[in-house]
């Protein structure tokens, strides 16, 4: 299998959690995609909440005018979603479930279980030539599930694998990455392509970028977090080095 470059999706979320944080209209979500995309990003990925806390619908108008990258829109996959991704029109859509009470998305969606509820949302999104992922858990039976859905796109939820990373619990990281591992595989056999995200972090990100079949990874809060620290643009370059060090390995 050729490695192929790695994209990088920028997350700016978080830039608006900081610009609602005080009820103001900066940081503005639009400059720091520009700056990140300056920076190295390939694609920018926001997350319309349906309690709006981060993004709000003029951001994603925004977004679709000033990008000049891919747009991959995540949202949970309601009636109400799937109307704002037709008008708007964005390259990707990523569906995720999403829970009021959440900090953030916290688990894959159940695609075995939500299958009626999915179908038709995933159709609607393809039939207007949106590109639909589906954010999952890393397992086999569920990328048969994605498969059989006629999504073309899985983002693998990396989250399980970052918490034991962060914890420092080298055989948790190893069974979690093996779980990644074997569902890339498993999905990319089956004709998904393999995407995956969520905690990853400049320390964490070099096993997963790694992974052959991996073709984005989608990176948010820790980019925001650093950037603190190092500017947004460095943060953006740190990563990207990061994960094209780990793809060359
Ligand atoms: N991918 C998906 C589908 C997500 O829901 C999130 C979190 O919004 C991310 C990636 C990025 O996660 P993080 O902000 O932890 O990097």
């Amino acid at each position: 299998m050729s490695f192929e470059k790695l994209r990088l999706g920028v997350n700016i979320d978080h830039v608006a959690t900081l610009r609602n944080a005080r009820g103001e209209h900066y940081p503005d979500p639009v400059r720091a995609a520009l700056m990140a995309v300056e920076a190295g990003a390939d694609g920018i990925t926001a997350h319309l909440r349906e309690d709006r806390r981060h993004i709000r619908d003029a951001d994603i108008a925004a977004l679709k005018r000033g990008l000049t990258v891919p747009l991959n829109f995540e949202m949970a996959a309601t009636d109400e979603m799937v109307a704002i991704a037709l008008a708007t029109g964005p390259h990707a859509a990523c569906l995720v479930p999403e829970k009021r009470e959440e900090r953030t998305t916290e688990g894959g969606l159940d695609i075995v279980g939500g299958r009626d509820h999915l179908g038709p949302r995933i159709r609607a999104l393809a039939a207007a030539g949106i590109r639909v992922s589906l954010f999952v858990e890393p397992e086999p039976a569920v990328m048969e599930a994605a498969r059989a859905l006629g999504a073309p796109v899985v983002e693998l939820h990396t989250g399980s694998y970052c918490e034991a990373a962060v914890a420092g619990d080298a055989a948790r990281v190893a069974h979690q990455l093996a779980r990644i591992a074997r569902a890339a595989e498993h999905g990319a056999g089956l004709g998904l392509e393999i995407h995956a995200g969520h905690g990853l972090t400049v320390d964490s990100v070099g096993p997963v970028a790694a992974l052959p079949q991996i073709r984005e990874l989608n990176i948010g809060h820790a980019l925001i977090a650093d950037s603190i620290f190092v500017g947004l643009a460095q943060a953006v370059r740190d990563m990207r080095a990061a994960m094209d060090r780990a793809r060359r390995a």
